[in-house]
């Protein structure tokens, strides 16, 4: 599947930089604008030089009516482009040692005189306000203690974290207690660590889902799939199955699915190894049938919590308590299914 391996290199080689364009987050975040009024938000995994995140709730920090925008960076990034030159005052030594900073800003205004809020007005407020860009002590990690204290002061986190540390990352956040919405794959749904935080209504997939061109730096090796540079030499590579992870809540997650399909034990059948029908695409669920029904991952991103509840996985069937087993048909291995179960009373 177009992307694949990306995601695979990445989890293998510790290949965490990719940097999310600002089209993406600007089509997802459009979704939630009422809950960040009055709200710290904390970008943790952001770099300003190439944070389109960090950029976003920067641009909008007044039209969304944030109380305060944090931002961190990790030790480990390098740069990648330097759109945003917030550290021109530095020596050409510190840029690229590159110690990580942290950027706390609790208003922008126009300081330029231009009429509107935008970048330049960022930058003026970093360069002119001490205390808005500093030095961390440490490395950058989500999990020190420095930025754990940064977390406790947030009340939603906004990013695309490191893949290679997925779990750990929505783990502490469900720890804390923190809303978010981050960049993630489809497949760690199935992961034994998030995969009951879906089954609770705890955490549920956001509006857009797909593949998707990140920036990558300019070390990671080319590749014939997936991958491209650009007329200014930037590398990209192509992601696929990327979706959002979040626990706040928006309007289309509580579409119903429209389903026109009859069940028949000719058409659906069972399992070889568990009690449920297989539905081998999302749209093709049966109308009218409340048993346990196996659906493709996809089904993910366009769950409603009030029409069906999700009761676990067919995947390896092993180390997982909600993984059953293998999803076996006539003795043919499927790929991993969700299971869910139609809810009494909802709506067809
Ligand atoms: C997928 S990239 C995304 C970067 C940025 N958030 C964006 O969306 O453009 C993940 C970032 O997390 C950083 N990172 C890796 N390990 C980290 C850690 N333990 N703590 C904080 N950040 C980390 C990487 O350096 C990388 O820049």
């Amino acid at each position: 599947m177009a992307g694949n391996s990306n995601l695979n290199n990445s989890a293998r080689n510790k290949q965490d930089e990719f940097y999310t364009q600002l089209s993406l987050i600007e089509s997802e975040l459009k979704h939630y604008k009422g809950h960040f009024k009055g709200k710290v938000v904390l970008c943790n995994c952001d770099d300003p030089y190439e944070s389109n995140f960090f950029k976003y709730f920067a641009i909008n920090f007044n039209s969304l009516g944030l109380k305060k925008l944090i931002a961190t960076c990790y030790v480990g990034s390098p740069i990648a482009n330097t759109q945003l030159s917030l550290f021109d005052h530095e020596t050409p030594e510190n840029k690229t040692t590159r110690t990580p900073h942290k950027i706390e800003i609790s208003e922008v205004d126009d300081y330029t005189g231009d009429g509107r809020v935008g970048l330049a007005d960022v930058e003026y407020l970093l360069r002119n306000r001490k205390n808005a860009l500093t030095r961390l002590k440490g490395d950058g990690d989500f999990r020190s203690a420095e930025c754990i204290e940064l977390l406790k002061q947030a009340d939603i986190v906004v990013t695309n974290p490191p893949f290679s540390l997925f779990r750990e990352y929505i783990a502490q956040l469900v720890e804390y207690g923190k809303g978010f919405l981050i960049i993630g794959n489809l497949n760690a749904v199935k992961y034994k660590e998030i995969l009951p935080l879906f089954m609770t209504d705890n955490v549920w997939l956001g509006n857009n889902s797909g593949h998707y061109w990140f920036a990558v730096p300019d070390t990671y090796e080319e590749k014939t799939t997936d991958f491209k540079i650009d007329e200014n030499g930037q590398k990209w590579r192509r992601m696929g199955n990327i979706c959002w992870f979040t626990n706040l809540d928006f309007e289309k997650r509580h579409e119903d699915m429209t389903l026109f399909r009859e069940y028949s034990p000719d058409v659906y059948p069972t399992y070889d190894n568990y009690d449920a029908i297989e539905v081998t695409h999302t749209a093709n669920i049966p109308c009218d049938y409340y048993g346990v029904i196996g659906v493709p991952i996809t089904f993910m991103t366009r769950h409603n919590p009030g029409q069906f509840s999700i009761e676990g996985v067919l995947d390896s069937g092993t180390g997982n308590e909600y993984d059953y087993a293998k999803a076996v048909v006539n003795g043919k291995q499927l790929y991993a299914r969700i299971l869910i179960r139609r809810k009494q009373g909802a709506a067809q």
